[in-house]
């Protein structure tokens, strides 16, 4: 029997959960000692057939990837859905692994948790601090709610029964597994599709929403997951000493942004689009800036590797085997 710990990595086939079992596996870590189940397999809403899983599989780590997450469009059109599928599932994992003797877990939220009008860039210490942004308050609530699990249960339990639940709040994260949907989708996976289309139709001009000034930071997926390990293997003095009890959750960022006209070049460059690339300054902008404040994981010993450019093309090819042969 392996002495390596059995993890569980909830939503094993969404963006981030995939990414982390790659990120285990090349870390080498046994695949026999990764569990998963699909949301057809296991439906984490379902309080008795999560704990009924957790009594059967005894994991000693979870990583809590999976949530229901979406767009505007989705947040404003499904609220009740994003809030209580979001608190369902992070209730009943949180509370089935500490039923379960679960020592080890960590919780993925969003940046979405900090106010709309939060200083640039965002420092942890902001939660909580005002307003959040009216289209996805249900989902940003739920999120905050999970980390406030986390840290109840270890305020409770971790001394008594050694809990040891920690929160990363990553900034916009692209790459392999991503959503190419035409209408629903984030910014980098939406300008892919685009670009590419332009490419393969000679487009002479592909037009941008806004000015193209707002400044975005994007962290390429693989690099998140290794975050999430990294935080996951902090010895719990260190986490301790930079955390506190009530303010435990860490930012994930790779601490830079750029504007969206900068970001379309990129992206461009990635595609091999030749054409003109313009802005139609008529469209909303959304807010001029949004950009975590990492120095609290760096201090901790992490940093970023994947650059944009490296991360672009890798994404691009990932498009190219997954998403471009239904255009
Ligand atoms: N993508 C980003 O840019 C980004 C940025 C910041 C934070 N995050 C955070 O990272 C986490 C993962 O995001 P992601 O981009 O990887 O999302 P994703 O690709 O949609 O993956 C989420 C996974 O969770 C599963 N799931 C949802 N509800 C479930 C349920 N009730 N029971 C079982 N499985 C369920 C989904 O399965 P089905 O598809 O079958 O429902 C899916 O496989 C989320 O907490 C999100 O807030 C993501």
């Amino acid at each position: 029997m392996s002495n390596q710990p059995k993890i569980y990595v909830a939503g094993h086939r969404g963006m981030v959960g995939s990414a982390i079992v790659r990120q285990l596996l090349v870390q080498r870590h046994p695949a026999e000692r990764i569990i998963t189940r699909t949301h057809a397999e296991l439906d984490l809403t379902n309080q008795a057939a999560v704990n009924q899983f957790f009594a059967t599989e005894r994991p000693d780590q979870v990583y809590l990837a999976a949530a229901k997450v979406g767009g505007i469009h989705a947040n404003n059109t499904y609220p009740a859905e994003f809030i209580y599928g979001n608190l369902m599932v992070e209730a009943n994992v949180v509370d089935a692994a500490f039923r379960h003797g679960v020592q080890k877990l960590l919780f993925l939220g969003s940046s979405c948790i900090y106010p709309k009008l939060a200083d640039q860039p965002m420092r942890e210490d902001a939660l909580l601090t005002g307003t959040l942004e009216p289209t996805n308050e249900p989902y940003a609530i739920a999120k905050i709610a999970g980390i406030k699990l986390c840290e109840s249960y270890n305020r409770q339990y971790g001394q008594s029964h050694g809990v040891d639940y920690r929160s990363v709040m990553p900034t916009n994260l692209y790459g392999p597994g991503d959503n190419y949907h035409p209408e629903n989708s984030h910014v980098i996976p939406a300008l892919i599709r685009r670009f590419h289309e332009a490419k393969i139709n000679n487009a002479p001009t592909v037009t941008i929403w806004g000015t193209g000034t707002p400044r975005r930071e994007f962290l390429y997926v693989d690099d998140m997951a290794a975050a999430c390990v990294h935080v996951m293997n902090l010895d719990k003095a260190t986490y301790d000493q930079h955390t506190q009890p009530m303010l435990s959750h860490i930012n994930v960022g790779c601490g830079n942004d750029i504007t969206i006209k900068a970001l379309a070049d990129a992206i461009g460059e990635a595609v091999g689009y030749q054409g003109e690339i313009t802005f139609d300054p008529s469209k909303p902008d959304g807010t001029p800036r949004k950009l975590m404040d990492s120095s609290r994981l760096n201090t901790l010993g992490w940093h970023a590797i994947i650059d944009l450019e490296e991360g672009l093309k890798r994404a691009y090819a990932d498009f190219q085997k997954t998403a471009s042969p239904s255009i």
